[in-house]
């Protein structure tokens, strides 16, 4: 599996010959002003939740690579409007795409679409097939729930997670986070975007070390494989 970073919370995952695209807000970041949108590939697009700083150019990705959406019912819907197809999910189910099974699991957050309407519940998801198995956690705080993927989904090889504090996780939540949900190798995401998100880089990855975990900061358009 070959993770790429756009920056905050948005990645490509290549797996199994299909590209996944996670949470795309690459356009109005301009710390990713050298990544270039009309080069990414997708075959799907998965949303965590409906907040602008997660869907921002799921339009203009899903319509030039007539990618389909995966995300919750109601994310799926309110593009569905635009003409861009999806699969809707709920939380606690799974279903076996042409790359892999996903598992909408629980995230402890709000979700809301950028015109105001309602936008479900906020997710994150567990994606396994025979190269791997990760989870993308969304924008969430530290909860209980996580423990609930290791005794419901294979051993995860790695996970992104939000460490930014302010509106999710901070990097020393994280990290029990990682131990929830028995992940020795993180991603971090949803981070110095915003000055409200701003981080330690150096302190987060102790907080990582001292639960005997790696905490990987990725450069925007850096890819890193499993
Ligand atoms: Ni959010
Ligand atoms: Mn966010």
């Amino acid at each position: 599996m070959k993770v790429t970073f756009f920056g905050h919370a948005s990645f490509a995952v290549e797996t199994a010959g299909k590209t996944l695209v996670f949470d795309p807000f690459i356009t109005p970041n301009e710390q990713a002003s050298h990544v270039d949108l009309s080069q990414i590939r997708a075959d799907y697009i998965l949303l965590s939740h409906g907040h602008a700083d997660h869907v921002a150019d799921v339009e203009a990705i899903a319509k030039a690579n007539n990618a389909k959406i995966i995300s919750n019912f109601e994310v799926v819907s309110w593009f569905g409007n635009k003409g861009i197809e999806g699969h809707p999910m709920n939380h606690g189910g799974k279903w076996r795409f042409d790359f892999g099974t996903v598992k909408y699991v629980n995230a402890v957050h709000s979700s809301s679409m950028p015109d105001g309407s309602y936008g479900g519940n906020p997710g994150g998801f567990v994606i396994w097939n025979d190269e791997g198995c990760f989870y993308f956690a969304g924008d969430t705080a530290l909860t209980e729930d996580m423990k609930l993927i290791p005794l419901t989904c294979p051993k995860l090889d790695f996970a992104i997670l939000p460490i930014g504090d302010n509106f999710t996780m901070d990097a020393e939540d994280a990290a029990l986070a990682a131990e929830f949900v028995q992940c020795d190798h993180v991603i971090g995401c949803h981070y110095d975007t915003f000055p409200y998100i701003e981080i330690d880089h150096e302190a987060a990855r102790a907080a990582f070390a001292k639960r005997g975990k790696k905490l990987t900061l990725l450069a925007i358009g850096e890819s890193v494989e499993f």
